[in-house]
């Protein structure tokens, strides 16, 4: 009994030390090279390298649009082709950001069980599921949508499930789908960061957490810690999603590190879209045309070579016409909309700057994986600190969904 405690006290020591050691590798490299990935390609009308780095502004714009396509697509190649000046850390950066896939159990799940839910979110909730051991403790999904996982792991495991989420149509929707199958899964409208919500963590249970945003699940991880909760599962997403200006650090080794993080810094992991499809690539790619357009008109206008950036839009805008866009632009910046619009002249002027981004972009691309890796690891060693036992790893593939990072954390 006592060798099987201290077997198991060492192994869940070793992972604990291993995850630390793969985030000071991490922290030092990124910390080393943030020159060329804390960056703000919009803001910058050249290459933010061009007197650090010279010899690489030329050989960036030496590329073709197919050579940055095929770099942009493949980092082994990028990490090859960036070596001049990062030497082989972009090599240790993607051995680092290599996470294995968790163990997985196969469902028993009924036919048609997946009848109204999207093909790609059904793949990633029978992938987070299987994650799952079969057990009959009850669970809480946080921040559940529709609840597919929590009445999926009512189905498979017969235990009863209590889902959190903030939107009543949701709350409707996945309470009306639950009890047509006649499963245990009980919706709760609330607030997850509300302190109340505290409150539905099940005492010896389960909490479960798909694609959870910023706030939402570090919210739910600092629940758990202080609660008797026996598991937390958990895939975060939208790190940028915080109330914070910057990121706060969640375990004693992040904040003790020199890496400082804006929320403009924690997008960078999520600038990797391949769910989309055509349609929204094309529909992306205009509307960075269109705001780098407006940003070449408006610094003529203002006669200040400064970016301004635009909030969010409906994606409808971009049905219109560029002009009508730039009037919506200019009034919501409280700018004189133009009487009238050379649209062919300052399209071919954003041209030029979507350009230059991409081609800054590609570099910071090296980081992208490195970067969500350090955030996740940062939550890892925050649970591990409060003694649990934790797993990282992936928990389906990434042509399913780009988030598709995992923690598991057990009490020890
Ligand atoms: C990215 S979705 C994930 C939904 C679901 N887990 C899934 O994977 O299909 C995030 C969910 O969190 C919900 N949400 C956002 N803010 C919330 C809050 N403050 N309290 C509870 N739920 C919230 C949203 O309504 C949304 O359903």
């Amino acid at each position: 009994m006592i060798a099987s405690t201290k077997a198991a006290e060492t192994k869940a020591v070793s992972t604990a030390s291993a995850h630390a050691d793969r985030f000071d590798e991490l922290d030092q490299l990124l910390v080393a090279q943030a020159h060329f990935w804390q960056i703000r390609p919009f803001h910058s009308r050249e290459l933010v390298w061009r007197h650090s780095h010279p010899d690489l502004c030329t050989a960036l714009l030496e590329l073709t649009a197919d050579d940055v396509a095929q770099l942009e697509s493949n980092t082994t190649a990028l990490a090859h082709w960036l070596r001049p000046w990062l030497g082989n850390d972009g090599e240790r950066l993607l051995a680092l950001e290599r996470l294995v896939p968790l163990p997985q159990r196969s469902l028993a799940v009924p036919l048609r069980f997946d009848t109204g839910i999207p093909g790609r979110k059904w793949q990633q909730v029978q992938a987070l599921a299987a994650v799952l051991p079969a057990e009959q403790q009850p669970v809480l999904e946080w921040c559940a949508g529709k609840g597919y996982l929590g009445r999926l792991l009512a189905q498979v495991d017969g235990r009863d499930v209590v889902s959190l989420e903030w939107q009543e149509t949701l709350c409707r929707a996945g309470q009306s789908a639950a009890d047509e199958a006649s499963l245990p899964v009980r919706f709760v409208q609330a607030d997850a960061l509300a302190d109340s919500s505290v409150g539905w963590l099940p005492t010896n249970g389960q909490v479960v957490a798909l694609h959870a945003c910023g706030d939402l699940h570090t919210t739910l991880m600092r629940h758990w810690v202080a609660s008797d909760s026996q598991r937390l599962t958990l895939s975060p997403c939208c790190y940028h999603l915080i109330g914070s200006d910057g990121y706060l650090p969640l375990s004693k080794r992040a904040a003790a590190s020199r890496l400082r993080l804006a929320k403009l810094d924690l997008q960078l992991p999520l600038r990797e879209v391949v769910t989309g499809g055509r349609g929204a690539g094309r529909k992306r790619h205009i509307e960075v045309l269109w705001r780098l357009a407006f940003d070449e008109w408006q610094r003529e206008e203002r006669g200040c070579d400064q970016y301004l950036p635009l909030p969010a839009f409906p994606k409808s805008f971009l049905a219109g016409s560029f002009a009508d866009f730039v009037v919506w632009a200019a009034q919501t910046k409280g700018l004189a909309p133009p009487s009238s619009l050379n649209e062919a002249h300052w399209l071919q002027c954003g041209q030029a700057r979507l350009s230059l981004v991409r081609r800054m972009e590609l570099v910071s691309h090296l980081f992208r994986r490195p970067l969500e890796v350090w955030l996740l690891l940062d939550r890892a060693l925050y649970l591990a600190e409060h003694g649990a036992r934790v797993r990282i790893g992936t928990f389906c593939d990434w042509s399913v969904t780009p988030r598709n990072l995992v923690i598991d954390a057990q009490r020890a």
